[in-house]
């Protein structure tokens, strides 16, 4: 009998080169097969990049600003998440998709080598956020505490360490974000910035709303902006993630909706430790025009 011990704060397995969370890892031709649709919308994301609020946005935006609607399900099942798994105790998230009326919202952290050929074959729209990698960090650092499918993370210095390195699910941050954003070359990927969606999320909203082909007026707009602020979203207990047991997230060690914040990098990194990293960040960025900012 498999329990859900079984999973929990394994190390990660390698899958064809990158970091994967165990319990995602076993029968990856699930992924490898998997049969999308053209009219799939795909929102690829490194983790903690803000996957939760563009998918609130995307459903959204597909429904009007109809936020009834919009609170049909909890937002794992209104867009599942591709590559989730745990064998034995939950519907993955492809039974789940298999099972989900088009036009179907894809969630997804894989890098652009393990998404299933059939994304491409189909030229599926897709939405690519990101967010600068030291708020990541930090993100991913305190999702590590709560998750118990991940690896504990050890101290922050340790974890540092181990995000710089690639070492983490999903390898490495500076590759992922790089690979996606040459890939919109080719194709139609709306690339977006977490730093932007803060600033001003009627503009970036607008953005996904042209993207997906959708004429919204202001009014429509403007909710959709209000229903999806981080104030609205931490309390609404279909995109907050407290539905999980805590078996699986422990929001006591750590909330999903920590803090929604640019910035929140300096109250964790130390001087020493931010000039290491902005060292490295120079390096593994040269020769790309991706900019990200760490304020605004
Ligand atoms: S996951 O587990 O990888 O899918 O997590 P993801 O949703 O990508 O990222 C979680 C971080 O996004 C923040 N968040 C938001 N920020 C601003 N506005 C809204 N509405 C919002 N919703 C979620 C969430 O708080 C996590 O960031 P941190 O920095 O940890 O607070």
């Amino acid at each position: 009998m498999t329990s859900l011990e079984d999973f929990q704060r394994k190390d990660l397995k390698m899958v064809h080169g990158y970091p994967m969370i165990y319990s995602f890892a076993n029968n990856w031709e699930r992924i490898e097969e998997f049969h999308s649709k053209p009219d799939d919308i795909v929102i690829a994301t490194y983790p903690k990049s803000g996957t939760t609020w563009v998918s609130e946005i995307v459903d959204m935006v597909l429904n009007n600003g109809d936020v009834e609607k919009c609170k049909r399900d909890f937002i794992n099942v209104k867009v599942p998440m591709l590559e989730m798994a745990v064998p034995g105790i939950r519907t993955s998230g492809v039974e789940q998709l298999e099972k989900t009326p088009s036009p179907r919202v894809v969630k997804t952290h894989l890098p652009i080598d393990l998404l299933p050929k059939s994304f491409w074959e189909n030229n599926c729209k897709m939405i690519y956020l990101a967010r600068n990698a030291k708020d990541v960090a930090v993100s991913y650092y305190h999702f590590d505490l709560m998750n118990n499918l991940e690896p504990l993370p050890g101290t922050w210095g340790e974890y540092l360490e181990r995000f710089v390195t690639g070492k983490v699910a999903y390898g490495p941050w500076f590759d992922h974000v790089k690979s996606w954003w040459k890939k919109k070359e080719e194709h139609p990927i709306l690339f977006l910035y977490y730093e932007d969606m803060k600033e001003n999320p009627k503009q970036e909203i607008k953005k996904i709303a042209r993207f997906l082909e959708k004429n919204l007026n202001d009014e429509v707009l403007d909710k959709i902006v209000h229903h999806t602020s981080f104030e609205i979203m931490k309390d609404n207990p279909r995109v907050n993630y407290t539905h999980l047991p805590s078996s699986v997230m422990d929001h006591s060690k750590s909330p999903f909706m920590r803090k929604g914040t640019t910035g929140d990098w300096k109250n964790y990194f130390t001087v020493a430790q931010s000039e290491k990293f902005d060292t490295i960040y120079k390096k593994e960025m040269a020769g790309t025009i991706l900019q990200f900012r760490t304020e605004i």
